[in-house]
């Protein structure tokens, strides 16, 4: 990863480094928080059914886009469009995700701070014995709490800070490598003594037997932000990440690991969530506690359910790092890349403004949860805003620019690495990126808001 100030670029060191650190964006709360939430807020089965679709059909190859923008140019995405399409307003996506880096740090450190919080109660042993109804409480009492959530939002985004400062190769290559298994093996663990909960066959069926009644415009428009919130793609993350990948390196095959784990370990979040919350009486919808509400329960309901549950956040908390370090990186990288600041200076001035947004963002769910717009707090028309409307719109003009404006030599250049690797997929790349992914994104646009009608 870039440790240097300006000047000479530096880059993953190795193929599986590349991958770590990509899947590292993408493997985090969005899988194991916002994902179970956000289905069993959209009726389960269903929305899992377009969500999958969606990955495939316009997930990957908006991927695969930003991996080309970025390493074709080795620029962070603002600096890409300008030189891709010098004198053209495509740079406008480019500030776009910048603009959306600021929004998503602010809530996603919020909820990281929260893995904080329930780490800390595992502790000092607060978590345990305790049943459904009473851990909704300790969910919204904590919200409530006149400092805590705010202290672990500032940690939270100084250890982000840190990170990106003291340069990301060694430290992150090495850990991750190590704990994400880790975290893995644990979500496994999790799917066990879920399932094996009495009552939690009628979780599976909830989140696997699509109920296609439950299809509507919203349902559409959710599935379709998740999958861009859950792959850190449409906000240039992934140019910049892009451009740190090794020239010999294969980006099809980057993106199919990195789409594969991604889904797999959010469909193993779902089944480790939904059994329980069926077997232990909660509702599936209950919106952004979800996990911190049902989890606890079933930690705690293994053996040294203690050592698992604080086991389980600190990893928790390591996953959301690996991706707050993205979303933080974008806007480093424009800043050192386009102002010219040493990468220091960039950081800190970068974290600052992050923080006093994130520092209201947290209130809106205390002491400012009265103020609403259209029925949102400050948390929810941010995470809203990003997810279903930034990313998304980004991807669309994206996934435009590579189809059609972006010249065919640089694409098949990416692609086969200068003609030194065969790749079958470039055929169905350019079909998706020229026209199901542009208007299948537009179509979903446009029937959310009403405008078009299938049915
Ligand atoms: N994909 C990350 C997650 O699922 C969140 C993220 C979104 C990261 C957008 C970067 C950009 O946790």
């Amino acid at each position: 990863m870039s440790e240097k100030n300006s000047g000479q670029r530096d880059s993953f060191s190795t193929n599986f480094g590349a991958i770590a650190a990509i899947a590292g964006s993408a493997i985090g709360l969005g899988n194991i928080w916002r994902f179970p939430y956000v289905t069993g807020e959209n009726g389960g089965g269903a929305f899992l059914f377009i969500y999958l679709i969606f990955i495939v059909s316009i997930g990957v190859p908006v991927m695969i886009s930003e991996f080309i923008i970025g390493r074709s140019t080795q620029r962070n995405p603002y600096g890409a469009f300008r030189l891709l399409a010098p004198g053209k307003p495509w740079f406008l996506i480019g500030l776009m995700g910048v603009l959306a880096a600021f929004f998503i740090l602010s809530f996603y450190t919020t909820v990281a701070g929260w893995t904080l919080e329930y780490f800390y109660q595992s502790v000092t042993g607060n978590l345990g014995g305790k049943g459904h109804d009473e851990l909704t409480a300790m969910f919204s009492s904590f919200l409530d709490h006149p400092f805590r959530p705010y202290l672990w939002f500032l940690i939270f985004m100084g250890l982000t800070a840190l990170i990106i400062i003291s340069g990301v190769k060694n430290g992150i290559e090495r850990y991750t490598k190590l704990l994400m298994p880790l975290l893995f093996i644990l979500l496994l663990l999790l799917v066990i003594r879920s399932l094996t909960l009495k009552g939690a066959g009628e979780g599976l069926k909830f989140l696997f037997r699509p109920d296609f009644s439950k299809i509507t415009p919203k349902v559409i428009l959710e599935a379709l932000g998740q999958g861009f919130f859950s792959l850190s793609i449409g906000m240039g993350t992934l140019i910049t990440y892009g451009s740190y990948i090794r020239k010999k390196d294969n980006l099809t095959r980057i993106a199919s690991y990195v789409v594969f784990s991604d889904t797999l370990v959010a469909v193993i979040a779902g089944v480790a969530i939904f059994p329980a919350v069926f077997a232990l009486g909660g509702s599936a919808a209950s919106g952004e506690g979800l996990m911190f509400v049902v989890l606890p329960e079933v930690l705690h309901k293994l053996p040294f359910g203690n050592i698992f549950s604080l086991l389980f956040f600190i990893l928790l908390a390591v996953a959301a790092i690996t991706s707050t370090i993205s979303v933080l990186e974008v806007i480093v990288a424009f800043l050192v890349e386009e102002k010219n600041m040493p990468r220091k200076k960039a950081t800190v001035i970068a974290t600052v403004s992050v923080s006093i947004l994130g520092l209201l963002t947290v209130a809106s769910l205390g002491s400012l949860k009265d103020f609403t717009i259209l029925g949102k707090n400050i948390f929810g028309i941010l995470e809203y805003l990003t997810a279903n409307i930034m990313l998304p719109l980004g991807g669309l003009f994206i996934v435009i620019f590579t189809g059609w404006f972006l010249s065919r030599a640089i694409l098949k250049s990416e692609m086969t690495n200068n003609g030194e690797i065969k790749t079958r997929y470039l055929p169905v790349y350019l079909v998706l990126v020229r026209y199901l992914a542009p208007v299948a994104i537009a179509c979903v646009f446009l029937y959310s808001l009403g405008i078009l009608k299938f049915w």
